[in-house]
């Protein structure tokens, strides 16, 4: 059959792909530590489950009417941006996708038209470049500089804006480095974006995931020309462990998320009615699993950074949010005869069993990504083999 140019292009999610790997081996019988998941290793809380299984069965199992997110649903979304963020949305502002990949997909779509250009800070999530040039986008990736934990300043993020650039996504903390952006560093990109017809896409769907007493902004809540430029990016998936429920939303301007729901109507029908109803419990129901999963995190991330920057060779920056370490290892290939990060977890794997993703589906081809949402056991047993295997 012939294929499109568009899928033939398309890379395939590097941690779906690993993290398949891994389960794959392991169902094998192989012994492997897994460190490339991107999701919880806790249950769904209990009382959401509640909510998801009360819906079901009170029969809320029809298409979600409106296909752009329940009444209900929302209003808990508005009441949680209040809540977290301190920025006011109204319901006409919201939309609720099936995962916030959705919504980054619909949000690109919606904006971008081919030969625009979008901004995205190096190291970035998988998924944005590809996700840009699916809509015939032209990424354009700008890196931070090691001194600031791969940070973009306003300098370099100014160096890299043109006439065509459309939009610049920020994603705090970061999905691989684990790093945040300090409120006055949010301040700063904004005083150089408030200039320019360009939408901020801020993704920060690890905004309640932080360590160390690190403090966040949320990119709207800078200024008034912050908030009417800016889509505001969250999800379900990693602040309760809903991965599996695929729901995310978002807060924005009405010409956009309308465009947004325009495009949903005609793609997935919004996400699962059920689903929702248990999202607005999740939004505005009891929060303590919330912190007790932060905290167990926290515990978890200081330990793998610790026994990481013990290693020789390995130099990491210290995770302050989400939940992934990201080393440079680059240091070790020389002496492992390796030149790559792909090389480098090929051989991971294959001699100390051991899943890492590779940096350079992030963009930083020295580093690789270990996620910290598994269990100290495995944590300890899998970091014991990396040093073996880097001695
Ligand atoms: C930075 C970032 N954005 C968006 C997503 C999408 O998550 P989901 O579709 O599960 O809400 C992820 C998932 O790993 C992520 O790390």
């Amino acid at each position: 059959m012939k294929l499109s140019q568009r899928a033939i292009d398309l890379a395939e999610s590097a941690t779906l792909a690993v993290a398949a790997r891994a389960a794959k081996m392991k169902a094998e019988g192989v012994d492997v530590v897994g460190f490339g998941a991107g999701e919880p290793d806790f249950g769904t809380p209990e009382h959401i489950c509640e909510a998801g299984i009360a819906a079901i069965k009170a029969g809320h199992t029809g298409y979600p009417k409106p296909a752009s997110g329940l009444a209900e649903t929302k209003k808990a979304v508005c009441e949680r941006f209040e809540r977290v963020n301190g920025l006011s949305y109204t319901p006409q502002q919201t939309i609720i996708t099936s995962g916030g990949k959705e919504c980054i997909h619909l949000a690109v779509h919606a904006v971008i038209d081919p030969g625009d250009e979008v901004v995205i800070p190096v190291p970035y999530w998988v998924s944005y470049p590809e996700i840009v040039r699916l809509a015939g986008g032209v990424p354009v990736v700008v890196a931070g500089a090691v001194a600031n934990d791969y940070k973009v300043t306003p300098d370099l993020l100014r160096a890299v804006l043109t006439d065509r650039t459309r939009m610049v996504i920020i994603n705090s903390p970061s999905n691989p480095s684990g790093v945040t952006y300090e409120p006055d560093e949010i301040r700063a990109l904004a005083s150089v974006l408030t200039e320019r017809e360009v939408l901020i896409l801020s993704d920060e769907i690890y905004d309640e995931l932080l360590y160390d007493g690190q403090r966040t902004l949320s990119y709207a809540a800078v200024n008034d020309d912050a908030y009417a430029q800016t889509l505001t990016v969250n999800s379900a998936s990693k602040t309760y462990a809903m991965t599996g429920w695929r729901l995310g939303y978002a807060g924005g301007p009405v010409d956009v998320v309308k465009a947004m729901a325009k495009l949903q109507s005609q793609s997935t029908s919004g996400a699962a009615t059920f689903s929702q109803i248990a999202l607005a419990t999740a939004l505005t129901g009891d929060q303590s699993a919330v912190e007790s999963m932060r905290v167990e995190f926290e515990r978890r991330g200081k330990h793998m950074w610790k026994r990481l920057t013990s290693m020789s060779g390995v130099a990491c920056p210290k995770p302050t949010g989400a939940f992934y370490c990201f080393p440079d290892v680059s240091a070790t290939f020389a002496r492992l005869g390796v030149s790559s990060s792909r090389e480098f977890a090929a051989r991971l794997l294959e001699k100390a069993k051991v899943a890492v993703v590779p940096g350079i589906a992030f963009g930083m081809d020295a580093h690789v990504r270990l996620s910290f949402a598994t269990s100290m056991e495995e944590i300890d047993k899998g970091l014991d083999r990396l040093a073996a295997f880097l001695e």
